[in-house]
């Protein structure tokens, strides 16, 4: 939620506003979950400290405990962010997970950010899950071949397979990190494949505009 924030307007919690136009109508937030965590959080501060602590920080924070709390390491997160008063579904250009990767690279340069950006960033699937409906296609009948998507590793095939079979629910959800879901650790990165390439071994340095946030 909170990089679905961050990408658009920058991160000022303008996912959070309501409205029927609003971004969090926009087809890639209708699958964001959480709000109401958020506002629980927001709630309680209101209550111990009226108008201090913005739903942007809130939102930021909360990103940042999630991964603490799921056993990766912390940060430190300069406070301060003002909320936003806009919020368009018209605005919302977030990649699409069926976006080639140059596309992904090229929304992700649109913000200044790199393709170890890219990289780095999208091991944040490390937790968390999908939707069935949304995944089941390339393991069952990629391309209309009756086959799964050859470019997946045989490993993963059956377990998704069982989790989310063809004609299953499409609500149900399977985890993005076979095997450690709830962990946030480097499995996500050293499952994918990047196109059979070489795996991912080392850490090159993000980009500044990363390490600023
Ligand atoms: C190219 C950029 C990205 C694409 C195309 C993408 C796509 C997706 C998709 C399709 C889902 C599953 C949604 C669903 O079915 O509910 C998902 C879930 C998720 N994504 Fe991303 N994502 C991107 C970047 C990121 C980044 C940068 C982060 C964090 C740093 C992130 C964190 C997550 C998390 C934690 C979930 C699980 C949500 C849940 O369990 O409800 N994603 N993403």
């Amino acid at each position: 939620m909170h990089f679905h924030d961050c990408f658009v307007r920058g991160c000022d919690g303008s996912i959070l506003l309501a409205g029927n136009t609003s971004e969090r109508t926009a087809v890639p937030n209708r699958s964001l979950r959480g709000f109401e965590a958020i506002e629980e959080a927001k709630a309680r501060l209101e209550a111990a400290c009226p108008r201090t602590v913005s739903c942007a920080d809130i939102l930021t924070l909360a990103a940042r405990e999630a991964v603490v709390l799921t056993g990766g390491q912390g940060w430190r997160v300069p406070l301060g962010r003002l909320d936003g008063r806009i919020s368009q579904a018209s605005d919302v250009n977030l990649p699409g997970p069926f976006d080639p990767v140059d596309k992904q690279k090229r929304d992700f340069a649109a913000k200044t950010l790199n393709t170890i950006d890219l990289v780095t960033l999208v091991g944040g699937h490390t937790i968390g899950t999908a939707g069935c409906g949304l995944v089941r296609g390339r393991f069952f009948n990629f391309n209309g071949t009756g086959r799964p998507d050859p470019s997946i590793d045989p490993r993963f095939v059956p377990l998704v397979q069982a989790r989310c079979p063809q004609t299953g629910d499409a609500s149900a959800r399977v985890g993005l990190d076979a095997g450690s879901v709830g962990r946030f650790d480097t499995s996500f990165l050293r499952n994918a494949p990047f196109n059979n390439g070489p795996r991912v071994h080392c850490w090159p340095r993000p980009s500044a505009a990363l390490v600023k946030g």
